[in-house]
């Protein structure tokens, strides 16, 4: 196959870029008084709003062309067949069959009747567990769940209950230990009573580090309790759950076709399913079926996912963006940026093609962020005066009207045109004129207050934060991935890099202590250090 960056549809993507070269947003919105309407897209509550982005109708439609030529629509048509698209551990990735009421297959099996059957038991377990009629070995009804896994097997979850904090139940304390740091369990458990306790242990493979030490730490804690009544696995490797000690029937299934950062809508979501019940937890998956449907059927120009995803590909591979933000204008979705960093870095911080060729571009962005309006007093300076192109996704739920919720979008909607505005030079003098310097001291400081705009953001508006709207706004992320992993022409569904730091580790661990074996120098140096505290 051609490389990305030699076909036809990039160099004339090359030579648009050069075209616009120097133009600033505000003249773009100067020249197109329906530039809203042209570059904002619906799907059910979501609004996107792409107006803000250094692009214009035919930018778009050159993107669209790559797509094509890219054979976007036969990538998503062996997905969705169950091909096994992730080649390097020849799996399918068929997350998409999680959440809909159409039959996928996967390895020529039908995959729905396995769907339905794990969803049921979900039902069955989080009402149990909610109603107080899974009870502890004493008898006493379980009052806190508590998540152990790490990744795919804990962001989702965790990034969500936090999201729908107000549909939770309050009489059921849910909480999350994913760290192999003992402190974390340590303080996760601290207030929690060992008889009323019931831990998941998350993990497709179950053969985890991180979570092994921590399903071992609960063992410990939990003292004499029998397991039946104290531990539930979610796993692919039910053996290993088994060996562990947590017997069948406590053990969920989590399909081989799935992802782990794609899981959230599997068994995966129990510890969700226990906080917000399993009704908001099915209008999850509703919301994420209704992206879907959309996803797959409308025209690429029209479709939000593969427009955003396009719209990333343009600031990352032609105006030379590193990073993306993310900020959600949402307490709650406080955990969103560090679950995109998984979705995003891990399925396409890649280098290679599937092919076996050098992508020959750049590929995922640094993904950060973190709540507004509390990132406004902290890292916000950079957009305005630093010296990065730094795009953003400002995401926006409305809310109950209500003055501080009010402030709160107000903020957000600032922000975003503010960055993109600026304040020349001429605007920065005028303003220090007005608060009564004089010409010479407002020729001296306006420099300082001047701010170049022209820093690209997408708004993602929603009317509230709720299970419906929530599950939508994931799959559009998940979607925007796999369209950008296609386009690349990278592997969206392996984690190579990471397995090799976890050997490292394996093998670190035991030399630790003796100091044997071959490191580089500066790994040597810190080894000894650390054998010198510890003996002192
Ligand atoms: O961090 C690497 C990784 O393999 C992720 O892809 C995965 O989500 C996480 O570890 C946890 O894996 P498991 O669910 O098998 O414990």
């Amino acid at each position: 196959m051609t490389p990305l960056a030699q076909t036809p549809q990039w160099q004339a993507l090359a030579a648009h870029r050069d075209a616009l070269a120097g133009k600033h947003l505000n003249e773009f919105f100067a020249a197109d008084a329906q530039r809203f309407a042209r570059l904002s897209l619906r799907c059910g509550e979501l609004l996107a709003d792409f107006s803000k982005q250094r692009l214009t109708a035919e930018t778009l439609g050159l993107l669209v062309r790559l797509a094509e030529a890219r054979d976007l629509a036969g990538f998503l048509r062996r997905m969705t067949d169950g091909e096994a698209i992730n080649a390097t551990e020849n799996r399918a990735a068929l997350h998409i069959a999680l959440r809909a009421e159409r039959p996928y297959r996967a390895a020529g099996k039908g995959v729905l009747p396995e769907v339905i059957a794990t969803r049921s038991r979900m039902r069955e377990l989080a009402g149990a567990i909610r109603s107080g009629e899974w009870r502890g070995s004493g008898g006493a009804p379980i009052n806190a769940v508590v998540n152990l896994g790490i990744g795919g097997s804990d962001l989702g979850p965790r990034m969500a209950a936090q999201a729908l904090g107000e549909y939770a139940d309050p009489k059921l304390t849910v909480r999350f230990v994913a760290n192999i740091d003992p402190a974390e369990f340590a303080d996760t458990v601290r207030d929690l009573d060992p008889a009323r306790t019931l831990f998941i242990v998350s993990s497709k493979t179950f053969t985890t580090q991180e979570t092994l030490a921590n399903a071992r730490a609960a063992r410990a804690w939990l003292g004499d309790a029998d397991p039946a009544r104290h531990f539930l696995a979610v796993s692919n490797n039910v053996a290993a759950a088994q060996a562990f000690g947590i017997p069948a029937e406590n053990c969920l299934a989590m399909p081989e076709w799935v992802g782990g950062r794609f899981s959230m809508w599997s068994a995966i979501g129990l510890p969700l399913a226990c906080s917000i019940g399993m009704d908001a937890f099915e209008e999850l998956l509703a919301g994420a079926r209704e992206m879907d449907e959309h996803f797959l059927s409308a025209p690429y120009a029209g479709n939000l996912p593969v427009v955003m995803a396009l719209v990333g590909l343009w600031n990352i591979d032609f105006l030379g963006a590193e990073s993306l933000a993310v900020i959600p204008y949402a307490h709650r979705l406080g955990l969103l940026p560090a679950y995109l960093q998984q979705l995003e870095m891990e399925s396409n911080g890649k280098r290679v093609t599937l092919g076996n060729e050098d992508v020959g571009c750049a590929t995922a962005p640094i993904l950060w962020g973190m709540a507004g309006s509390v990132g406004q007093h902290a890292f916000h300076q950079l957009f305005y005066q630093g010296t990065r192109l730094t795009p953003i996704d400002f995401v926006v739920p409305v809310g109950d009207a209500g003055p501080e919720q009010e402030a709160l979008v107000a903020n957000a909607l600032a922000q975003s045109a503010a960055v993109m505005k600026g304040k020349t030079l001429e605007e920065a003098k005028a303003q220090l004129i007005v608060a009564g310097k004089t010409e010479a001291e407002a020729a001296r400081l306006a420099p300082h207050l001047a701010c170049p705009g022209n820093q690209p953001s997408t708004t993602l508006l929603m009317p509230r934060l709720a299970p419906r709207t929530l599950g939508s706004l994931i799959a559009l992320y998940e979607h925007k991935v796999v369209v950008q992993g296609c386009l690349w022409g990278v592997n969206s569904f392996d984690q190579w890099g990471v397995e090799h730091g976890k050997q490292m580790a394996r093998e670190l661990l035991p030399k630790m202590l003796t100091g044997e074996g071959e490191f580089d120098a500066s790994t040597a140096g810190l080894l000894a250090a650390i054998r010198a505290w510890l003996k002192a």
